[in-house]
């Protein structure tokens, strides 16, 4: 990347920053790190839309400086106060002495919880408000949940520009700044990924807001989000991604979760797999000594099926499962059938506990679960394939 100006539309320049070195993001694997995108208008008002986090101050204070000095912005738009946006905000402030700084009225409280500032010009402003900036307006629309309360867009009307804040986002750190430069492959697994990692509990809402949009006519040419690279060539796509996200749309695939400790459990873990395969079904065996929890949630996003396998261990079952079932969890998927198996000695409670796993998350289980003692037969790992079989005939009959 060139160390000068990146102009998203003339008169609108990307002054965010890249974090190569991010690995976790609230238990997310980030594996190619992230950026926090940051957006400045030059207009008769010139405004930035959004900050960076904290430890990135000087560098989009360097971006800024590349196109105007930072003492001209006279406006500032806040969309989310969490902290990878909202970090450097205090010190922008102190450097440019804005006049006015725009917020939803959930993120005007949640600046004054995070700042504790006494006296920030900050000005509530609520879906549909609009704000001239001289050959521009901008219209504001709250998208509460998407990811915090206090969420917002702003949609710059004359430019088709959508600062969609984190929603469209990816935690995705590259050179290249928009969608058409880097590979759309990876571009899309990562967009998937911080949907079902982030996103996904507020799936309803990603319904509504799309609905909303679309009630609006928004003309939109680019969606900017402040996580990885701007959508410019197709916004479409990651719309029509988001729909099917929304909607929980899954396709005929399931997913074999599974830890183990004297390979048992592996064994069974394989011969489910075999049997889904068997049935036509496309089939992810995720041992969890490889598998991170955020990349396991990735894969369900797009299963229908999802068949946890563990051994006992000290009557529960084992850490990374557990582990992964908090986070899954969370995450509030819908519409999964499921099964449990694993290997024990003597107790054998962990595919109970895995059956209450299942229950807890809305996964409607399809088999009483299968406990084998020890080490498989033949026998166990014929009635393990034929569990696969169980799950795979729930999921094909599913016709979603
Ligand atoms: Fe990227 Fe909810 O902050």
């Amino acid at each position: 990347m060139s160390g000068s100006t990146i102009e998203v539309k003339p008169g609108i320049y990307w002054v965010g920053a890249i974090d190569w070195g991010l690995r976790d993001f609230h238990g997310y694997s980030t594996e190619l790190g992230s950026t926090y995108n940051a957006f400045l208008v030059v207009d008769e008002h010139v405004t930035l839309f959004d900050t960076v986090k904290a430890t990135h101050t000087e560098e989009m204070l360097w971006r800024i400086g590349q196109i105007i000095d930072p003492g001209k912005i006279d406006t500032v738009v806040v969309n989310h106060a969490e902290m990878d946006h909202s970090g450097s905000l205090g010190h922008l402030i102190e450097v440019a002495r804005p006049e006015r700084v725009f917020a939803s009225p959930a993120c005007e409280k949640a600046l004054k919880a995070h700042f504790h500032h006494d006296g920030w010009p900050v000005r509530v402003v609520k879906s549909g408000d609009r704000l001239n900036l001289g050959r521009r307006n901008v219209t504001f629309l709250e998208t509460k949940m998407l990811h915090w309360p206090d969420s917002m867009f702003s949609f710059l009307e004359e430019d088709g520009l959508l600062i969609s804040s984190d929603a469209f986002g990816a935690h995705y750190a590259s050179s290249e700044r928009f969608d058409d430069e880097v590979d759309a492959g990876e571009l899309m697994h990562q967009a998937g990924k911080y949907y079902a990692n982030i996103l996904n509990p507020y799936s309803p809402l990603v319904l509504n807001l799309l609905e909303q949009v679309g009630k609006l006519g928004l003309k939109i040419d680019i969606i900017a989000p402040d996580h990885g690279v701007i959508w410019r060539t197709n916004p479409g796509k990651i719309l029509s991604a988001y729909a099917n996200w929304g909607s929980q749309k899954t396709r005929e695939k399931a997913l074999v979760v599974f830890d183990s400790m004297w390979h048992s459990t592996e064994r069974m873990a394989d011969a489910v797999g075999q049997g889904l395969l068997e049935k036509g079904v496309s089939v992810q065996v995720m041992d969890l000594h490889g598998w991170h929890r955020s990349d396991v949630v990735t894969e369900l996003l797009d299963s229908r099926g999802l068949v946890l396998g563990s051994p006992t261990l000290n009557n529960g079952m084992l850490p990374r499962m557990a582990d992964m079932i908090c986070y899954a969890k969370g995450l509030r998927f819908t519409g999964r059938v499921g099964a449990a198996f694993g290997s024990y000695g003597w107790g054998g409670e962990a595919v109970k506990l895995l059956n209450e796993a299942l229950d807890e998350m809305k996964v409607q289980r399809v088999h009483e679960g299968l406990k084998v003692q020890y080490v498989p037969t033949p026998q166990d790992l014929e009635r393990s394939r034929e569990l696969g079989h169980v799950v795979a005939g729930a999921i094909l009959a599913d016709p979603r």
